[in-house]
């Protein structure tokens, strides 16, 4: 089974979160200005919201690179939500790619907010997640 591991981030968040789950499934994460070069079964992508949104580039990457994903489980951070389902689901479908109905999602620092997160509590859970898919 191939698993890649795909993130973006502005602040860090997410790329803890990435790093710690590349160790779970023994993936180097990489960030998603790294395009797919093979068909990947399972991609864990980690973005997280920027108003009320995912970045525009996790939706463009996600496009691009459309035939090479079997399936995405998203993970993600954020100061306010508690899943980047709902977003991503519009953008799998507009690719007709396939996306895990669970996916992992905590807090992470924002200005004053969540200092600290995602904290180790966190990367232990996105580790635990991450490992009950391969
Ligand atoms: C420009 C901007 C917009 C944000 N908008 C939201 C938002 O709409 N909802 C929310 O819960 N958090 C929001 N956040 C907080 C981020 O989701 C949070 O800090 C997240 O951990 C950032 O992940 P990163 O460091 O990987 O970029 C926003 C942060 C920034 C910088």
């Amino acid at each position: 089974m191939n698993i890649q591991v795909r993130y973006f981030t502005r602040s860090g968040n997410t790329e803890k979160l990435a790093k710690a789950i590349g160790e779970a499934v023994g993936v180097q994460p990489e960030s998603i200005a790294v395009p797919l070069s093979e068909k990947a079964d399972i991609l864990f992508l980690g973005t997280s919201y920027y108003a009320f949104d995912a970045d525009p580039a996790v939706k463009e990457f996600v496009l691009v690179n459309k035939e090479h994903i079997g399936k995405i489980i998203c993970f993600g951070t954020s100061a306010m939500m508690k899943s980047m389902y709902k977003p991503m689901k519009k953008v799998a479908d507009k690719a007709c790619v396939s996306l895990e109905k669970e996916d992992f999602h905590c807090r992470g620092e924002w200005w004053r907010c969540h200092p600290g997160r995602p904290d180790k509590n966190d990367l232990a859970a996105a580790r635990a997640f991450a490992k009950k898919f391969v």
